[in-house]
């Protein structure tokens, strides 16, 4: 599904168009972008039009483009989603990407997570969202923290990337957790 706009204090999120996806094969052409992400092979422009094509109809994802609203001039800068919907257990998985590596460490994902887990429990009515960080990527698991997601655990040399094997943090928020961080 396409995400409805979300406005928020610097970034608003709102449903991909079909001129980002030019950025967005961009961005996953760039292994320092990539190198905490599952995938670390590029898209060609048809394989992300094809993408675009199903998102619209498939029922189990929500997907959003962010776009930073805080500066001179709006700017596409990343993509966030709410992936493996299940309709009993009311569970989900989630992610992250500021794909402009210039806009890294200005509190744009801190925001976008806090702005994607309202919708996930408010709009969606989740029950709970899982995720997981490749361990040398402080910087997600402490955006993914200050939303009040918990650790579940560790999962040892899980990943293989860059010539060794990365430990993987397992993480989730319930619906509990996240009204308790507010
Ligand atoms: C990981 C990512 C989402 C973080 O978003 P961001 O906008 O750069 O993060 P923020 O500016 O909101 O920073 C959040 C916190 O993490 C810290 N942080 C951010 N990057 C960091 C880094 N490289 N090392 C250490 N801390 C870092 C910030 O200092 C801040 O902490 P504070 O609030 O305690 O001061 C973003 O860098 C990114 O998309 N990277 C590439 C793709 C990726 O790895 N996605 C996540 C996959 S799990």
């Amino acid at each position: 599904m396409l995400g409805p706009v979300i406005v928020g204090e610097r970034v608003r999120l709102v449903p991909p168009k079909p001129e980002m996806l030019e950025t967005f094969c961009r961005w996953f052409e760039d292994t320092e972008v990539t190198r905490y992400l599952d995938n670390i092979f590029p898209f060609t422009l048809d394989a992300e039009k094809d993408w675009y094509t199903n998102l619209a109809k498939e029922k189990t994802s929500v997907f959003w483009a962010v776009i930073a609203t805080d500066g001179a001039e709006e700017r596409l800068i990343g993509t966030t989603g709410i992936h493996a919907i299940h309709p009993i257990h009311h569970s989900a998985s989630s992610g992250n990407l500021i794909g402009e590596k210039s806009e890294w460490g200005k509190g744009y994902g801190t925001e976008v997570v806090r702005l994607r887990t309202r919708f996930a429990f408010e709009e969606l009515n989740l029950h709970k969202i899982n995720t997981n960080v490749y361990l040398p990527n402080i910087g997600s698991r402490r955006v993914l923290e200050k939303a009040g997601y918990k650790t579940v655990g560790i999962a040892r040399e899980h990943i293989w990337r860059n010539g060794r094997y990365l430990d993987v943090w397992l993480a989730e928020i319930l619906r509990s957790d996240w009204l308790a961080a507010q």
